[in-house]
């Protein structure tokens, strides 16, 4: 069957403009399908819709599937159409024609539904436009960005200004203020956190650095900025090294560059300074230089473990006889001392508690000087206190009588409560004297504080033993900070070669290599501790001045 097959694209007022085409087929297809020899590419067409055939009695139009097929406005199955029919197929219009010369059918296809206009349709039936309402665009624009001054400039600046309003309305679920925070805050001020102006003071203006130091007032410098300009902190600002707003992250500037930006050559940028390089713990550091009494009686100096510095602290005390396995002689026998007989740690467990002569020695070490007295024990404390004490323990035993000494005078040997004329009192406190002087020349000696001390003799007739007092150092490595307590699991051993030590001349504490053993600078290593610089050093150091003792005097602070 020849075919003929006309599409009308677009009407104008000029008329109709179309598209012909000849179809050679059996019969014609209707469908969206790009195979139909009629093809009706409007979406709400089936794949397959109608078909046309040729009978012998003529045309025939037949619905395939439920497709929405209508001749004369009813809907059909299987219909005869002649010429001038119109068949509705879907939104298109399908008018049979007169066929030419050579042709079977003529048909003219045309979209007299389009989509389009449904569409605009079903919107003018649905319409709710803001300009329907009694809104309109504008109003609503302006009601909403009244509104988010209102929440986030109106309330928040109301709850600045007026006080108590921030209080007030601390459970709402809209915040005050606080609705202008950029970021959580750090730990350590969360409990002022919602406080927002305790550091933005003044509405608008940064946070200043008197903000800070009005709760940190002493914070001080990191360098004398008298000796040091360089390091004068005051114009740098708090916030430039802590940062406020990122949350439990710590504020501290935990960032070893920061440190060696100096440390790694601070000669190169402060001739004048004796510090040594220090740009990594575990590559370039410094040895340690403890506080060392060098020389007996004189202040502490620091000096290089390097230099194998001895310690010259007035106090005899050889480590190594008193922690001997098998233990030490004591009055109940052999007793077994341990480190922690002697060394107790302070409170806080930073250092250890000073050793004392009462708690630590004097179980072993009694202060006893008279063999036929052994009740007699002295005091520990000052040489004065111990002369009298010993003058007036001899002159009363003189006094009283009944000493069974043989080269004692008989005043002294004699029944004692007997009365006594005056010569021969003043005879037996010449005895008293005597050994009372004798006696002072043992407890100074070698067998009783001597065991211990530098003793010096009488200087003159009327002068009295003295007694070196001991320099025990406390605090050794003053320019850093080392806790006994992070390191409580380890044995004493690993640190302090106490128990080999023969004299207290020996330095016990440890160097730096010790401390590499366990401890790397921050570029990581297998099986050691990663440490920064301020997981030992602080920055801001208390022997020196706070950094804005200008605030007092009400120059500017930022
Ligand atoms: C502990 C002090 C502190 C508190 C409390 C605090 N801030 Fe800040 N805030 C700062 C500092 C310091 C900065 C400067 C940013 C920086 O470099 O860390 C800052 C910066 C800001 C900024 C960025 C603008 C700027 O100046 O850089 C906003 C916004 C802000 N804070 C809002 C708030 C709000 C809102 C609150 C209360 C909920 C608040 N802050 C509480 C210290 C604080
Ligand atoms: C309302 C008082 C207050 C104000 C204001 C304040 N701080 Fe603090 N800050 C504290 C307290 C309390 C701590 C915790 C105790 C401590 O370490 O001293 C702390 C701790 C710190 C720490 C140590 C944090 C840590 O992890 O060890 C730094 C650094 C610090 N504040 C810096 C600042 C800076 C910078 C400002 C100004 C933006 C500021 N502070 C304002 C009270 C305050
Ligand atoms: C040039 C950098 C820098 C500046 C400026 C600075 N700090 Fe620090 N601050 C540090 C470093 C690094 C640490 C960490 C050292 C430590 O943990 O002891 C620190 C530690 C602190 C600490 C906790 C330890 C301590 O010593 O109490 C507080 C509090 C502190 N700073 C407050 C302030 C305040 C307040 C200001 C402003 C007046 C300020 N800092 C300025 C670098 C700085
Ligand atoms: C801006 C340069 C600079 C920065 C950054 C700096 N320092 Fe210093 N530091 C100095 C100066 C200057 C001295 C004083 C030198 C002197 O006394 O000879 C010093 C001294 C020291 C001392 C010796 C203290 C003493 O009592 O003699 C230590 C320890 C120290 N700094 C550690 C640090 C640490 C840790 C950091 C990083 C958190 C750091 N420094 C960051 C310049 C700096
Ligand atoms: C458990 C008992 C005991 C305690 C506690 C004790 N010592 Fe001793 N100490 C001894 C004995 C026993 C000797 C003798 C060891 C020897 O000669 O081998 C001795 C000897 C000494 C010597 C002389 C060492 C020498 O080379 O001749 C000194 C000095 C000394 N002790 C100091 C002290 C001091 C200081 C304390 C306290 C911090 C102390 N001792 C605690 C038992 C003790
Ligand atoms: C077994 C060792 C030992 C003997 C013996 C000993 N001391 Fe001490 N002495 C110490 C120790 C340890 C200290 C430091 C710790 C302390 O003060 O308890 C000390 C400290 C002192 C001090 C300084 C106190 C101060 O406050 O600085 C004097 C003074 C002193 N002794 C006098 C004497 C006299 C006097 C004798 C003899 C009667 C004596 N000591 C016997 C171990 C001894
Ligand atoms: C990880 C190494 C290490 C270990 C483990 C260690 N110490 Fe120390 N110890 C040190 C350092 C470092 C110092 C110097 C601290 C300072 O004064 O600055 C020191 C100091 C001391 C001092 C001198 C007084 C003082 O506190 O400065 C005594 C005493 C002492 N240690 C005893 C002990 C005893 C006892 C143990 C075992 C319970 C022990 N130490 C374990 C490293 C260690
Ligand atoms: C009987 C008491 C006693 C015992 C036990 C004892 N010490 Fe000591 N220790 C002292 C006295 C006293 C000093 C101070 C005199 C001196 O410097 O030697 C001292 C000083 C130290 C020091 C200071 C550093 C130095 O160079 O002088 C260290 C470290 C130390 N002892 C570690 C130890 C360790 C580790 C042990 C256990 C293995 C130990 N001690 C056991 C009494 C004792
Ligand atoms: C036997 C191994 C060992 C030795 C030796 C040792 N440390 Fe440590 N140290 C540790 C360990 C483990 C920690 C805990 C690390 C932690 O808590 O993150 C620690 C913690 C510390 C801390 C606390 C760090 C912080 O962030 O709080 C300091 C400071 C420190 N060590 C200093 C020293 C010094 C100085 C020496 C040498 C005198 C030394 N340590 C020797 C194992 C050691
Ligand atoms: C594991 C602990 C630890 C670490 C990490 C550490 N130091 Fe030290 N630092 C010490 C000790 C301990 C001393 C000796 C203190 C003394 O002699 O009083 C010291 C001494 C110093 C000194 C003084 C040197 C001198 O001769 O006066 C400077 C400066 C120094 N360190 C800077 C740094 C710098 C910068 C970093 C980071 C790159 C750092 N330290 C890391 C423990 C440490």
């Amino acid at each position: 069957m020849e075919s003929r097959v006309v599409f009308i694209t677009k009407r104008t007022k000029a008329g109709a403009v179309s598209r012909d085409s000849r179809v050679g087929a059996d019969f014609l297809r209707f469908g969206r399908s790009a195979d139909c020899e009629v093809h009706l590419p409007d979406p709400r067409v089936m794949f397959l819709q109608a078909e046309l055939h040729r009978r012998e009695a003529g045309l025939y139009i037949e619905a395939i599937g439920d497709g929405d097929v209508r001749l004369k406005g009813s809907v059909v199955m299987t219909a005869a159409v002649r010429p001038g029919d119109v068949i509705a197929v879907g939104p298109y219009d399908v008018t049979i024609g007169e066929p030419g010369e050579g042709e079977d059918a003529a048909i003219q296809v045309e979209l007299v539904r389009p989509f389009g206009d449904d569409l605009a349709q079903l919107r003018a039936r649905s319409r709710t436009s803001l300009g329907a309402s009694w809104l309109g665009k504008r109003g609503v624009s302006w009601g909403l960005a009244a509104l988010v001054v209102l929440l986030f400039l109106v309330i928040p600046v109301v709850a600045y200004m007026v006080p108590g309003v921030r209080e007030a309305t601390r459970d709402w679920p809209i915040k005050a203020d606080t609705a202008w925070s950029s970021g959580e805050i750090s730990n350590p001020h969360k409990f002022f956190a919602e406080d927002c102006a305790v550091c933005h003071q003044k509405a608008f203006v940064p946070v200043t650095d008197a903000a800070c130091t009005a709760c940190h007032k002493t914070i001080q410098q990191h360098a004398d900025p008298k000796q040091f300009a360089m390091a004068d902190l005051r114009g740098s600002g708090c916030q430039s090294c802590h940062k406020e707003h990122e949350g439990p992250r710590p504020i501290v500037l935990n960032n070893d560059a920061f440190c060696a930006q100096c440390h790694a050559n601070l000669a190169a940028l402060v001739p004048k300074t004796t510090l040594k390089p220090a740009a990594d713990f575990g590559a370039t550091h410094p040895e340690f230089q403890p506080l060392v009494v060098t020389e007996l009686g004189a202040a502490p100096r620091r000096v290089s473990l390097a230099d194998r510095p001895r310690e010259m602290a007035g106090l005899a005390f050889p480590h190594n006889k008193h922690l001997t396995p098998q233990g030490v002689r004591g009055p109940l026998g052999m007793t077994k001392l341990e480190c922690a007989s002697c060394h107790q740690a302070e409170r806080g467990g930073l250092l250890m508690q000073p050793v004392r002569m009462e708690a630590a020695c004097s179980g072993c070490h009694q202060l006893k000087f008279d063999p036929a007295r052994p009740d007699w024990v002295l005091p520990h404390g000052r040489p004065n206190d111990v002369a009298r004490l010993v003058r007036g323990l001899y002159d009363g035993l003189a006094l009283r009588g009944g000493v069974e000494e043989p080269n004692a005078p008989a005043p002294v040997r004699r029944r004692p409560g007997t009365p006594l004329a005056e010569p021969e009192r003043l005879e037996a406190l010449a005895w008293a004297d005597r050994r009372a002087g004798e006696t002072l020349r043992v407890i100074f000696g070698k067998s009783v504080c001597g065991t211990c001390h530098i003793v010096d003799p009488p200087a003159g007739a009327m002068a009295e033993w003295s007694v070196r007092p001991p320099r025990i150092a406390q605090h050794w490595l003053a320019k850093s900070m080392f806790r006994h307590d992070r390191h409580e699991v380890f044995g004493c051993d690993n640190c302090h070669a106490a128990t080999k030590s023969e004299s207290s001349e020996d330095v016990l504490i440890p160097g730096i290599a010790v401390c590499r053993n366990c401890h790397t600078g921050t570029t990581p290593v297998v099986n050691k501790v990663s440490s920064s610089c301020i997981s030992c050093h602080g920055f801001h150091r208390p022997e020196l001045g706070p950094m804005f003792e200008t605030a007092k005097s009400g120059l500017s602070t930022n």
